[in-house]
């Protein structure tokens, strides 16, 4: 790389000079590079290579907040230099996370007073609350187990295989085997009834959804406590309930405050919930909170002494940052009850109305419910002319970031786009995506079939691939089918890349 370093480093070169002035050849990729070089060439550099990123408020793939107030801006920056660790140096920020824990506790019910505090913890996002939720309840089975002189090497869990990926790295790093209910084609959560059969004696809990990644759809809490109550009378066994409301969380209590899912249900012993999803904060922070005390097994909490006061901590990691613990505090007091419940209004409104406009193309079947996460998850009626992984693409070009991907196993010959509603995704944003939706689909109706196959960006390497695309299926289901599973072979099996 050459960096001319006679260029002055003063802030007059900040918005008038160009990366290449600086940088001739390829930038370092492997080392280190041995010298220095000018901040405004290194802001330059940096900032003109990553105009290749994706928009973030044109990535309908995530739920991830893209969008906050400058005055929340302006916060996040003034701590974006505290460790979150050093509890001692900033107690208020520890106070501040509390308060949050607090707050969240009450929202879902927990069984607390009005000025008592409740047990939870901020993390980095759900998976690391899944994780520290996973633990307690692993920990809670195997003293259990113990104290009654039984095996504790066979943990397991039961989810849906909706769940997401966060639950199959709990599983593997914690070695506990994961039991997922199968799917069936137009049924895309847990069956509660399924998954009261498969609890067994080392069952460490039953995970529940609100709000699966795929669909959006609320998994039936209320009706899991109610089987499971019943087994574990009959069995003696007192297996509990967890709820990943990763998305739901900050949904279901401003919209559906009659929905029984939460810490109401005597089976729910721990929730999580993502501040960085619809809590409306920026990514990195998460949240998991205990029904009670009893629920956190001690040996799990380690005690750090700040200003001579107990501060109890039950994380993965140790240092962080703590802007996104503000910047949720923020939130709170800023938006309140009704705040929150108005956005949330407004992103089902989007939702319902991008909705109609796809399905007024004729086009798509609707495959989110009407009570859930803001979402719309569709698929295509007829795939034998073009997938939607073809639509997926073909979006990009207008800039939209809109996933495709198989659902799980038993439904994995069903194929969905998903777009996320988000806060910053108005109205007219809805109606401009259908527009662009119905050019798409337009132009690939425009084209011979053929064509349209291979105008996919992949290439076809494999022969066998491509005779077997070449094949002309019988009708549109087989047509659905090949195409489907053709794409789950270049993909490497992975059913999902959304998050
Ligand atoms: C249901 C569910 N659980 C867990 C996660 C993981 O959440 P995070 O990204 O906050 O770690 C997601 C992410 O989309 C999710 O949808």
């Amino acid at each position: 790389m050459v960096v001319t370093t006679t260029i002055s480093d003063s802030d007059e070169h900040l918005h008038s000079t160009f990366a290449s002035r600086y940088a001739r050849t390829s930038l370092p990729k492997f080392k280190i590079p041995l010298g220095s070089m000018p901040k405004d060439a290194a802001y330059q550099i940096v900032k003109d290579e990553l105009m290749l990123d994706g928009n973030p408020r044109l990535n309908l793939a995530s739920f991830v907040t893209t969008w906050m107030e400058p005055e929340c801006d302006k916060l996040i920056m003034a701590s974006i230099n505290k460790n979150y660790v050093d509890m001692d140096v900033y107690p208020v920020t520890t106070e501040l996370q509390n308060r949050c824990v607090n707050m969240i506790a009450h929202l879902f019910n927990a069984p607390v007073g009005e000025s008592e505090t409740a047990v939870g913890v901020g993390t980095i996002g759900s998976s690391e609350a899944i994780m520290l939720a996973g633990l307690a309840f692993k920990r809670k089975w195997q003293a259990k187990r113990k104290a009654q002189g039984k095996p504790t090497d066979k943990p397991n869990i039961v989810t849906g295989a909706n769940v997401q990926v966060c639950w199959e790295k709990f599983a593997r790093y914690f070695e506990v085997e994961l039991n997922e209910v199968k799917l069936k084609e137009g049924y895309y959560v847990m069956d509660p009834a399924k998954a009261v059969e498969m609890v067994d004696e080392n069952t460490i809990c039953v995970a529940a959804i609100l709000g699966s990644t795929l669909t959006g759809e609320f998994e039936d809490v209320k009706l899991l406590n109610e089987l499971l109550s019943k087994k574990n009378k009959e069995t003696g066994w007192d297996t509990p309930i967890h709820v990943d409301a990763a998305s739901g969380g900050f949904i279901a209590p401003f919209l559906h405050p009659e929905l029984e899912w939460d810490f109401s249900l005597p089976l729910v012993k721990s929730i999580n919930v993502s501040g960085h999803k619809y809590g409306l904060v920026y990514a990195g922070v998460g949240w998991v909170v205990w029904r009670s005390k009893e629920d956190l097994p001690d040996e799990l909490v380690f005690h750090i002494n700040y200003l001579g006061s107990d501060q109890p901590t039950f994380t993965l990691n140790f240092s962080k940052g703590s802007s996104q613990i503000i910047a949720q505090y923020y939130q709170f007091i800023r938006l309140g009850f009704e705040g929150y419940k108005d956005i949330m209004e407004s992103c089902m409104e989007n939702a319902k109305l991008l909705k109609q406009g796809i399905t007024k193309t004729g086009k798509f079947d609707i495959l989110s419910k009407d009570i859930g996460v803001p979402l719309v998850a569709f698929s295509l009626k007829d795939s034998s002319r073009y997938t939607v992984f073809q639509i997926s693409e073909s979006l990009r070009r207008f800039g939209w970031i809109v996933p495709a991907y198989t659902m799980p196993p038993d439904a994995e010959h069903v194929a969905v786009l998903r777009v996320v509603i988000r806060e910053d995704f108005s109205h007219s944003l809805a109606e401009r995506l259908v527009f662009d939706i119905e050019k798409v689909i337009k132009e690939m109706e425009d084209l011979p079939p053929r064509v349209s196959l291979e105008s996919d960006h992949f290439t076809l390497d494999h022969k066998a691939d491509e005779q077997h695309l070449r094949k002309k299926p019988k009708n549109a289901d087989e047509g659905k089918k090949e195409i489907c599973s053709y794409w789950r072979r270049i993909s490497g099996k992975k059913t999902s890349s959304v998050c």
